[in-house]
């Protein structure tokens, strides 16, 4: 059943929110290094789908395998570790900690993973570099703009290398010029370590950096080919 060579794997999702259906069927699969866009209208269920996909929601039935391994037959603890270290995340907005500099939120996840601090920065400062926001190291959230701060958002999500990269509307809160710039480079510096990426959005023009697209409508997922 399993599509060889496939990282993240899901068969048959459902998922119901009382009366809401927001999964009702859904499939998806993704190699590694590849960029996966997610798309479909408010409410059709994209967000469900990747907080399932994430381990941070639980699906009611259904099947989500990652690298071979069934997500529900784990632990919390040992989903949780899989968060911490092989999946990274990047969100629409208020993603950062206001009270830490830009470098101490890009070093945070290191930290939280036992990392001493030298070592920790220095790693997050060559992420900086890479999504060009170094300079900004010692400057809080609240003292860059919003294209800034994705890319801080970005460098942070990048910076214990994930297999896995969960984007959900990354380029919501953008205009479209910083939004090409932060798709550029979450983009380029993904596929430079192989991380696969799934990307919610319904924008075609944020769609358009992904190797293939799934649409969702009313919690069902279809493949589209690409027409270029
Ligand atoms: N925690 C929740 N409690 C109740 N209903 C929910 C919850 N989360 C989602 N839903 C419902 O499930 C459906 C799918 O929601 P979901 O957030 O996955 O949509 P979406 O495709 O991400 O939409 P958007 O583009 O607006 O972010 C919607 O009808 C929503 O109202
Ligand atoms: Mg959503």
């Amino acid at each position: 059943m399993t599509p060889a060579g496939s990282l993240l794997v899901a068969h048959d999702l459902r998922k119901a929110y009382g009366p809401t259906n927001a999964l009702d069927g859904a499939g998806f699969s993704i190699h590694p290094g590849e960029v996966v866009a997610v798309m479909g209208p408010s409410g059709s269920g994209k967000s469900t789908l990747l907080h399932c996909l994430a381990g941070i929601a639980t699906p009611d039935s259904g099947s989500i395998t990652y690298g071979g391994r069934e997500m529900a037959a784990m632990n919390e603890s040992q989903r949780s570790a899989l968060r911490r270290s092989e999946f990274g995340f990047v969100f629409q907005f208020g993603q950062l900690v206001p009270e830490l500099t830009c470098i101490e939120n890009v070093a945070l996840p290191l930290r939280l993973n036992g990392v001493r601090r030298k070592e920790a920065e220095g790693t997050a400062l060559a992420w900086m570099e890479r999504l060009e926001v170094d300079l900004l190291a010692g400057k809080r959230p609240g003292e860059v703009s919003g294209g800034e701060g994705q890319r801080v958002a970005v460098a942070r999500s990048l910076v214990t290398s994930p297999r896995v990269l969960f984007a959900d509307e990354p380029t919501g809160a953008l205009d479209s010029l910083n939004g090409e710039r932060v798709m550029e480079l979450l983009t380029d510096a993904a596929r430079s370590t192989n991380a696969a990426v799934v990307l919610v959005t319904h924008e075609t023009r944020v769609a358009a950096y992904s190797d293939r697209e799934i649409h969702v409508r009313d919690g069902k997922s279809q493949t589209m080919e690409r027409v270029i």
